[in-house]
This record gives structure tokens, sequence and C-alpha cells, in this order.
């Protein structure tokens, strides 16, 4: 949410400012700018909308100079327009900050600077940081120590950078709930809310840690503790091994064709190195050291929010039927709120693509407060969520950059499942042979990937007929529940449709009555041992002349006389189905986007990492 980021060095800020903001639009996108130092004033350039736009609108303005800072905004306080845009500014123009997250005490301070004659010019919680450090600032001619005395006064999350006009050699960022990697040059330091916008420049970067503040200079930098006197910190540098072309469309016309496209090569890389096949088992690097501690688990909490949440009800289901141990998927945002029996023989799994999203942070802190040990399934590697858990397991898909989640989600539901059969086997739950026969399932996975993605056309086609419905049903049965969900926010984020997800029988209590000939029901009806039960539920749709699209099981042609669609997919283990059931869902959801004209990639309204309550 937000992205924002600092350059200090010798060379022209600018571009690079420019093209990190590119690469961090997916956090937001509702207005950008920049403020570069040069000679001795600062620039500052803010539009409304997207970074393209800025972009157009700084080749009118003299902006050289090798200090500066950026941002793309999700508007939190204050509504997206140029006034509101980051940078925001001090009363005398001197001091510019971007902000990524909220400051929960901002109108207190507000209050008590008006008072002391600053002049307010937005509506942001942000604009109260500028001047609050121009205040220390009159006070303490070290820039560094003013950022720091303003920062212990805030309450809330933030990442940070600013920079002064009087002081134009220094550049300085923090963090505090929101991320912020430092990138380290030669003779140069680029610090920003994701790794995309840092590589262009290097990668060697530092994860800075809650309560580190970084002062860079052109020739140095130096991380300290903001909270406590400023001490110095040393922090482990880090290799960043993928390159900034995984970010880059690579001839597609939308990232979220080219990440649904990606998914067999994602699940293979997902499942790389993992599977023992002679053992039947699943090895987790990341896992090993809490091998005693699992072996007694008597109950798993899964933790996760929007589409990471929903693969979690397959993981619900997948442990209790491998592991045997009582699991429960919970919104993140949620658990703090519960008594729940979490303590030292229970553990947390959380789920989440960026590994940022605060409410999922928060229940792992909950988790932890309570004893229980907490695990993560995470993508973005260095990401707060990976560094906190006490046990991780990497996606390794590569950066997702569309919003919406497409191959970060399929992989979260198959480590799910992976995580399911590895404590099976380690509690004795499942046999070698049966451990076997899933393992070699799940290596069939991609391929079956590849033969659903050769239908696309054919779902273009049913995106062209049904691009003006306005409501879609979804619906799916036991590991199947979790696909209709996630099929249901795809069409809401995407084609912007009111979509809802829920069980195939659910139907019947209640929402059937909202079945009419323009709205279509989009149907998992794997050959399985529910079939006959789903297949019932497609014909009481259609009695009502609701339409159907069934996804059914290659070689199942008996629905082709009742539905009035049907999508296969490739036979699976039933645990698996989900995962292959997805996949039409999601390319539905991207051509309905595309015919609608709607922005696919960045949907209104949204930013990819939620990193506020
Ligand atoms: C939807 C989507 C979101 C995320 C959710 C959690 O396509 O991507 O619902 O799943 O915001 O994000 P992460 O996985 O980063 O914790």
């Amino acid at each position: 949410m937000c992205g924002i980021i600092g350059y200090i060095g010798k060379r022209d800020a600018l571009p690079i400012l420019l093209e990190g903001l590119r690469c961090m639009e997916y956090r937001g996108y509702d207005s950008a700018g920049v403020a570069v130092i040069s000679k001795n004033a600062v620039t500052c350039v803010r539009a409304k909308g997207r970074v393209a736009l800025l972009k157009e609108k700084c080749l009118t303005e003299t902006l050289e100079g090798a200090v500066g800072i950026g941002h793309t905004r999700w508007a939190t306080h204050g509504e997206p327009n140029e006034r509101n845009a980051h940078p925001q500014r001090d009363c005398m123009g001197d001091v510019f900050i971007a902000h990524n997250g909220i400051i929960e005490n901002h109108q207190p301070l507000k209050d008590h600077l008006i008072k002391k004659g600053h002049k307010f010019l937005s509506e942001t919680d942000t604009e109260v940081i500028s001047h609050l450090i121009e205040e220390y600032d009159k006070k303490e001619k070290d820039f560094p120590k003013a950022v720091r005395l303003a920062l212990k006064d805030f309450h809330g999350a933030f990442g940070i950078v600013v920079l002064s006009r009087k002081h134009p050699g220094v550049l300085v960022a923090a963090r505090f709930g929101s991320p912020l990697i430092l990138g380290i040059g030669k003779e140069e330091y680029v610090v920003a809310s994701d790794a995309n916008a840092v590589l262009p420049v290097t990668n060697r970067v530092i994860y800075l840690n809650d309560g580190d503040m970084a002062t860079l200079s052109g020739s140095a930098y130096e991380i300290s503790d903001f909270r406590n006197g400023g001490g110095t910190q040393k922090r482990k540098k880090t290799t960043i091994e993928w390159t900034s072309s995984a970010a880059e469309l690579g001839g597609y016309p939308h990232f979220m064709l080219k990440e649904i496209m990606g998914q067999p090569q994602s699940l293979r890389d997902t499942m790389r190195g993992r599977l023992l096949s002679h053992e039947g088992t699943v090895k987790f690097g990341g896992l090993e050291p809490f091998e005693k501690r699992m072996r007694a688990l008597q109950h798993i909490t899964l933790a996760a929010m929007g589409t990471a949440s929903f693969t979690c009800l397959i993981g619900e289901y997948a442990i209790e039927e491998l592991a045997g141990i009582p699991a429960k998927r919970e919104i993140g945002s949620e658990f703090a709120f519960r008594s729940s029996t979490v303590n030292a023989e229970s553990a947390l799994l959380a789920v989440s693509q960026s590994g940022e999203t605060a409410d999922t942070l928060n229940a792992i802190r909950e988790a932890k407060r309570r004893g229980a040990l907490t695990l993560g399934i995470v993508n973005v590697v260095g990401s707060t969520m990976a560094r906190e858990v006490d046990g991780g397991i990497y996606n390794h898909v590569g950066p997702e950059i569309a919003v919406a989640s497409t191959k970060a989600t399929t992989s979260q539901a198959l480590l799910q499942i992976m995580l399911a059969l590895y404590l099976g086997r380690l509690r004795g739950m499942v046999s070698r042979s049966e451990g076997q026969a899933i393992v070699a399932e799940m290596q069939r996975l991609p391929k079956h990937v590849e033969k659903i993605l050769k239908s696309k056309e054919r779902i273009k086609v049913l995106a062209k007929k049904y691009k003006k419905c306005e409501d879609f049903f979804l619906l799916g049965r036991k590991y199947n529940v979790s696909a209709a969900l996630e099929g249901a926010l795809k069409l809401k984020e995407c084609a912007y449709a009111h979509a809802e997800g829920c069980s195939t029988t659910e139907l019947k209590h209640g929402p059937i009555s909202l079945i009419v000939p323009n709205l279509p029901s989009i149907v998992v009806v794997p050959r399985d041992a529910l079939y006959e039960k789903n297949k019932s539920s497609v014909e009481e749709l259609k009695a009502r002349k609701g339409p159907v699209i069934a996804i059914t099981t290659e070689g199942n042609k008996e629905l082709e006389k009742i539905a009035d669609a049907v999508l296969y997919i490739p036979k699976t283990l039933e645990m698996l189905t989900p995962i292959l059931a997805i996949i039409p869902m999601q390319l539905l959801a991207y051509y309905l986007a595309v015919e609608r004209g709607n922005d696919v990639d960045k949907p209104r309204n949204l930013a990819k990492s939620v990193t506020v309550e």
C-alpha cells in the first residue's frame, strides 16, 4: 500500500525514481510524485493518476540532481488529488517526505503544530511528519537527529524517506510496520518499499527491521534504532537472486495473463527439490528445527487475508485429512479477537504472497504472545512475515506483479497440501505408499495445468457471451468451496462484477431465489464422491432457467446435456482439484475484465500489498 523510494548517489535521481515507482505501482496508483534536490532548491512534481502521467509532467520541469524521493499512492487520508499526493512538505518547503502507512495520532499532533503556527496544505496524515521534523530541525542542527526525535512521537505504521533542502547531502529513511529495503551500490544508495524498485540500481540489499533508521550520504550509510537513542545497528547484507526482467511483460498484454499462463512453471518451482518420491513425503528445510514440536501439535490455525485465506480452506481440509490435526482457517484480522485455544501445543500457519499484510502479521504476533509455533507460507523473500515466523516456506514463484493474485494462489494451495502430507508422514498418519501416490499426483499437476490453459480461447468466447451479466454465482463443495470463493473474488476485483462464491448446497438455503436467466453460475462438478449431488444442483439451477458453466473432469460428457457450457480439467486427487478448477475461473475473470475495458493489472481502488489494518 503506497510505494516509496529514495536515491542518493552520483547519478541523476529522476530516472531511477520514476523507474522504481513504475515497478511499485501495483502498491497503489491513484497519484504519484517526486522531489529532487538540485543546487539549493527542491523541485517537487506531483500528479493525480498513474506514474506515466507523472513522468510526462516531469518532462516540463527541471529536475536535475542526485538526491531525490518518490511516491506512488493508495489513498488513506484525503481523496486522491494532487494536493494530497506525496511528497508532502513542511511550511518552508525545506523538508519533503514520502510515506507508506498510517500515522494514527496525526490529529493531536496536527492540532499542536497548528497552535505553533504551522500551516497545513493537505488532508493527509503524512503532512504532520514533515512539519514535526521542521519543528525539531529548528532546535537541532543535526537533520537525522531531528527526524529521529519526530519519529518517536508517532503511533501507527510507517515507512518514510525524507530529504531537506537545508541538508542536501543526506537522505533519511526509517521503518516501523511498513517494509523498506536499502540497496547498497557503489557510492550510491537506493531505498524502497519493494526489492524490484531497488534492482535497477543494485542487487546488494539490507532488509530494514522495525525501528531502523538509515542515514544515507553519497558515500556512506548508517543504520540506527530511532527508538533508543540512535545507537548504530549492524544488519546483514543479502544478494537478490532474481533480476528486474522478472517484472517485465515478456510479450503478454497484461501481467495477469502472463502469470496465469506461467502456472505450470510456478507450480514446478514450488515443488522443486521438495518432493521425496521414494519416501512419499516432502522436505521443507525451514521446518526441520521444529520437527519435535510438530509431531506433538494439537491444533493448527491457518491465518491469511483475501485470496490467501481462501487457499487456507484447502489447507484446513488437507491437514485434517492427511495429518489428523484439527485445523481451522481464521481471517487474519479477526484472529486476535477470539479467545481461541491457541497455545504452546498449537501452530499458526500464516499464508501471504507479500509477507507484509498487516492483518496477517498481527495474527502471527498474537499467536506468538500465546506461545504457539508460528509457520509461514510466503512468496516475497526477506519480507517482514518471512523474518518473523519461526519456520518459513517460500513459494519460489518469483515476483507477482498483477494486483489480482493467480500464480501465488495456486502455489499457496499446493504448499498447504504438501505441508499436510509432510505432517501426515511425520506423525505416521500416511503410509509410505499412500505418500508416494500423492507425490506422484502432485508431480503431474504442471502438465494438467498446461492442458487446461489450452482451453483459453473457449473461455474467451464465454467471456464475450456473458460480458453484460452483472451478477454471478460460483459454486463448489468440500475442497472446491475454496475455488468458488476465489473465483468470485477474481470476478469482483478484475471484472467489477458482483459475484458470490459458496458451497453448492448452501444455494438452496436462500441464495437460489436470486437465480434468473441472466445470472450465470459457474459450478465445479468433478467426477468424485460428491458428483451425483453436485450434478443435482446443476439440474436445480437449470430448472430455474439459470445459465450454468460447469467445470468437470475430462471424459465426463454427461454434463454437456444439462449445462450451457462445460470446461474440462484432468482427473486428479480430490484435494488437488481446486488447484486445477481455479484456472478456468482466473481466465474467465481475465477475459471478462478485458471485454469490459477494465485496467486488468491495476483494478480500481485496490493495492496489492495491504499494509494497513
Ligand atoms: C486478491 C488478492 C488479495 C490478497 C490479500 C492478501 O487477488 O491478491 O486478496 O490475497 O490481500 O495478500 P497477501 O497474500 O500479500 O498477504
